[in-house]
């Protein structure tokens, strides 16, 4: 999974440049615990879904990491007790930090069907839609932190799994900071994901 990589080739990273004696801008960062696969929420008992659609979208959820985002607290490694897949107060600088001072930031969304702060008005076909080609309820293109190309693949009955599942969720009332266009200051929290290179020659 694109997230997983992410994470390894950032761990990677980090045991390249601690074997280095020159200073390290990676030496200013701090390796978070490693969150894969995150406790996912039960589904709403109250729904009219059928039950083996639901329990294939909640595997599926659990699976592809979908709350390692969309929960608050879990990007550093301390997901926020009934708030699973209820949004990230902490963002994702989406460029590498040490070719970048301030790239652009966004916050995971409130994946719960709450009507104002999560997804409740989005159809099924949207959410699929966003899973399999990243593209909003808007018809926008959301950039790749959302790791939609990693999803690409998935069949469209395991994308309608996904998306019936987090619609048969117990909505969360919680709002997200809105994202930070490049060059901004930020206004919450954030972590970087990116791309790291060595200044060591490898040997
Ligand atoms: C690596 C982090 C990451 C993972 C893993 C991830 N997402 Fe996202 N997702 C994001 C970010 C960041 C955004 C916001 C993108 C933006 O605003 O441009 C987002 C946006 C969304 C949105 C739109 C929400 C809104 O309110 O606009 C949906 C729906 C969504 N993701 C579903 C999923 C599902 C389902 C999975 C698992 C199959 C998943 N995401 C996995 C980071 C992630």
């Amino acid at each position: 999974m694109k997230n997983l990589n992410i994470l390894q080739t950032f761990s990677m990273a980090l045991i390249l440049s601690s074997c280095a004696n020159t200073y390290n801008p990676l030496d200013d960062y701090t390796q978070l615990d490693r969150v894969a696969i995150l406790e996912t929420p039960d589904p709403d008992s109250t729904m009219i879904f059928p039950e083996e659609i639901v329990a294939n979208g909640q595997y599926l959820v659990g699976l592809l990491g979908c709350g390692s985002c969309h929960t608050n607290g879990a990007l550093v490694g301390a997901p926020v007790p009934n708030q699973l897949l209820a949004g990230s107060n902490i963002g994702i600088a989406y460029s590498n930090p040490l070719a970048v001072r301030n790239p652009g930031i966004v916050y995971p969304g409130n994946l719960t069907p709450d009507m104002e702060t999560g997804i409740g008005s989005w159809s099924i076909g949207q959410i699929v839609t966003m899973v399999q080609s990243g593209l909003d309820n808007h018809n926008s293109q959301t950039i790749p932190v959302m790791p939609w190309p990693s999803y690409a693949n998935i069949t469209n009955d395991d994308a309608y799994s996904i998306a019936v599942y987090l619609k048969s969720l117990t909505p969360v009332r919680h709002l997200v900071p809105d994202n930070v266009s490049p060059r901004q200051p930020a206004t919450a929290p954030f972590v970087h994901f990116g791309v790291y290179q060595s200044n060591e020659q490898l040997r």
